[in-house]
């Protein structure tokens, strides 16, 4: 279903927000009511509102108008705070309201013509340049269900760019240019709200980043400052849109049913359900293969799409019995997930999993695991509240998962 959002009606809104901001009007409706009509009147008559000329803030103008603040404050060399916080929260209402206008807009065109005709872009390689590509996209869930002639293209149309410690990679707000893979270095991940940036993460020699903007035709979510010497793999826009877009339209085609039915998502509206299609691959396994190693660090979210999965926590024997034993304590099957424990509590995997005959599960990495479950964490939650009890009664004592896997 695509969804046609009237021309025009980002800026007007955008023009309206921004006045409200500047104005902190006591009663809206009053206000916006003097809004719109002076904006009607202002339309025949070339003026604009407020009587202020420099502030003047038509719709259409509420991008301009924060850079041309911008640009006054850095032209004078002021340090206002509070002038900084002001831009930064219009910036981040600005940015609030084009996501949502454009997330909708778009519709996620995968199949425009104009990103079609476009020639093939190949950056030739060395052998090794080649080998170390082939490396660093080698977990990328974004490339994980793409044909072979498709990652082929993608492969050849890769760039390298070395990073300087402190480079910004990516200024949140930004158009988006590359989809970036990281081969080497550390990169903190910071989003700005309302005006005040915040750290919110941090990749460490793996991952990719600049996949939102590309995909959703949005303004950079988050600013990427490499903390050391890296090297990246970049995509262009038009490459990444032509194949990883339209890849992702066949998915949702092909989940959008099955995703539907997952009683864990069903706090998420209808988009954000969509955007968890867009960043889930599949993983398929076979019987008896291990899919979760107790212990080991996690980096993956699972829903199973079929068959079954068991779940096994290994325990001390008896003193008078030497080692462990390893003992099922649940069964997934389709629908239900597993291997959200570690990436909520960040601690190891508190269990094993294996696959019960043929198995396919829908994997999900733990930065978009943070970015797009927040709301379905009570669920989640209270889950994991129920794991406890689980244990107790199975291992007939009491067990406390954060230490248990501590
Ligand atoms: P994009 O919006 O294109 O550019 C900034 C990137 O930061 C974004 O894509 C994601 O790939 C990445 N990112 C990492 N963590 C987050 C987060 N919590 N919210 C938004 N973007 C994030
Ligand atoms: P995680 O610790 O990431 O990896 C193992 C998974 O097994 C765990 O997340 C849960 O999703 C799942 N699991 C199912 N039952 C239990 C249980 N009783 N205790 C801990 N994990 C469980």
């Amino acid at each position: 279903m695509s969804i046609e959002i009237p021309e025009g009606l980002t800026e007007l809104l955008q023009g309206f927000t921004v006045e409200v901001l500047r104005n902190q009007p006591r009663d809206l409706l009053e206000f916006a009511l003097q809004y719109f009509t002076q904006l009607k009147d202002s339309e025949t008559r070339g003026a604009s509102f407020g009587n202020d000329q420099n502030s003047a803030t038509r719709p259409g103008k509420a991008v301009n108008f924060i850079d041309e603040a911008m640009q006054i404050d850095s032209e004078n060399g002021e340090e206002d705070e509070d002038d900084e916080e002001f831009i930064g929260k219009l910036r981040h209402t600005c940015f609030v309201l084009r996501s949502k206008c454009l997330v909708c807009a778009e519709a996620f065109n995968p199949d425009d013509e104009e990103e079609e005709k476009e020639p093939r872009v190949t950056h030739p390689k060395t052998d090794e340049q080649r080998r170390r590509l082939q490396e660093a996209c080698r977990n990328i869930l974004l490339f994980k269900n793409l044909e072979p002639e498709e990652i082929s293209q993608v492969l050849d149309a890769m760039f390298e760019k070395f990073a300087v410690n402190g480079e910004h990679i990516i200024d949140q707000f930004d158009d988006g240019d590359n989809f970036y893979v990281i081969e080497s270095g550390t990169f903190d991940i910071f989003m700005g709200v309302e005006g005040i940036d915040k750290l919110v993460g941090c990749y460490d020699n793996q991952g990719s980043f600049g996949e939102l903007a590309l995909m959703y035709n949005t303004p950079r979510a988050a600013t990427i400052v490499a903390t050391s010497p890296g090297a990246l793999w970049c995509l262009d826009r038009l490459t990444f849109r032509r194949i990883i877009v339209n890849n992702k339209a066949k998915k949702r085609r092909l989940y959008e049913a099955f995703i539907e039915t997952l009683p864990l998502l069903t706090s998420l509206e209808l988009s954000e359900r969509m955007k968890v299609v867009d960043v889930l691959s599949t993983k398929a396994y076979i019987d008896g293969e291990q899919i979760i190693a107790q212990g080991d660090l996690a980096d993956c979210f699972y829903i199973v799409e079929s068959g079954q999965v068991r779940i096994t926590m290994k325990r001390s024997r008896t003193k008078k019995e030497d080692g462990e034993e390893e003992l099922d304590i649940a069964t997934c099957s389709r629908g239900q997930y597993f291997g959200e424990l570690a990436l909520v509590t960040n601690k190891p995997r508190a269990a094993s999993a294996y696959a019960v005959g043929s198995v396919k599960c829908l994997a999900m990495d733990v930065q978009a695991f943070e970015r797009l479950l927040g709301p379905c964490m009570d669920i989640m939650k209270r889950n994991i509240a129920n794991y406890e009890e689980q244990l107790a009664t199975l291992f007939d004592c009491s067990v406390d998962i954060e230490e248990q896997n501590a």
